[in-house]
């Protein structure tokens, strides 16, 4: 295995991850973006490094991103759904990553609905572990690329306002953005019904307010949840209606704000609900460009940990 110039291992959580490891994935992934624009958007990074992406849970972006992410630094790349493998046939999750592993991997990605399993992973194999999203613990991915944007769209994250709003007590996405938006200085507030906010929030240094039009006067940037209905043992919100009453993001709603406010959303969207089209369509959702620096974000935790930056770029760039 090539060298990893990050201070851990694998990429499990950003909980405590160190700041300066975030500046440089987030540094090294501006450089990847510039790659995307060029006419042969590849470069031979990491040659003769075979990555295993293990989905357990349905992926669009994450999955699709990962893949071209590994394609565009030459690594090979072998994919794995677990609808489609002998899972299906009673064989244990272990036996599965031991076979898997023992055609010489030297790093996985894995999703999986289980909350901690990438860690879980990382005890029976020796390869570097990325964690794509595991249940609704984090998805460091998913906060760097989304930091990766704000840094794009404002220049600096330090003192940034972000809100996030939604289902705060179901999402990995919005744990991975407190945590990194946190250590990178922002200030976050998150926003939704009182039932979808865990209790402790406020210990990972977040505010809360349950009135959207508050959030909004204070906000720089939102970045919109969707409803978790499949992590919900039962219905946690009245109905679509009400909710998207009280927390739907609507181009009215906006407006009544006079004010330039960017908005993100990590996908998959139900429109009409958390967002209208009207407000994701427009000139100021960055929702897409999002999804473009989701290649750029998961370019540079691959190169960063699996040895590209010791390979090909100037250590004293740190
Ligand atoms: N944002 C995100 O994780 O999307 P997917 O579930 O489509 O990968």
């Amino acid at each position: 295995m090539t060298n990893n110039i990050l201070k851990q291992k694998h990429l499990l959580f950003l909980k405590k991850y160190p700041k300066e490891d975030i500046e440089l994935i987030l540094n090294t992934a501006f450089k990847f973006r510039e790659v995307l624009d060029r006419p042969i958007k590849k470069v031979p990074s990491l040659q003769g490094v075979t990555i295993v992406n293990l989905f357990f849970e349905n992926s669009t972006r994450t999955r699709i991103s990962f893949e071209l992410a590994q394609k565009r630094l030459s690594a090979d790349t072998v994919n794995f759904s677990a609808s489609s493998s002998s899972l299906k046939k009673g064989e244990s999750f272990k036996d599965t990553v031991q076979n898997i592993m023992s055609m010489k991997i030297d790093a996985v990605v894995m999703r999986h609905p289980a909350p901690g399993s990438p860690k879980h992973l990382t005890e029976f194999i020796d390869a570097v572990v990325v964690n794509a999203g595991d249940g609704a613990h984090e998805h460091p991915t998913q906060a760097i690329l989304d930091m990766m944007s704000l840094k794009e769209k404002f220049g600096y994250l330090k003192g940034l306002k972000v809100g996030i709003v939604g289902d705060i007590l179901h999402s990995r996405v919005a744990r991975s953005n407190i945590y990194g938006l946190i250590n990178m200085g922002a200030e976050v507030m998150v926003c939704g019904p009182p039932n979808l906010i865990p209790r402790n929030i406020k210990d990972l240094g977040v505010d809360v307010k349950y009135d959207l039009d508050e959030l909004i006067e204070w906000a720089d940037a939102l970045n919109i949840l969707r409803i978790q209905k499949e992590r919900m043992g039962q219905p946690l919100i009245p109905s679509t209606r009400e909710y998207r009453s009280s927390f739907g993001i609507t181009l009215d709603r906006l407006r009544n704000h006079k004010k330039e406010i960017t908005i993100m959303h990590p996908g998959p969207m139900n429109r009409g609900v958390e967002i209208d089209s009207r407000v994701a369509d427009s000139e100021q959702a960055i929702i897409l460009d999002q999804v473009l620096n989701g290649v750029a974000s998961r370019m540079s935790i691959l190169y960063c940990l699996c040895g590209g930056y010791s390979n090909e770029m100037e250590q004293n760039e740190r």
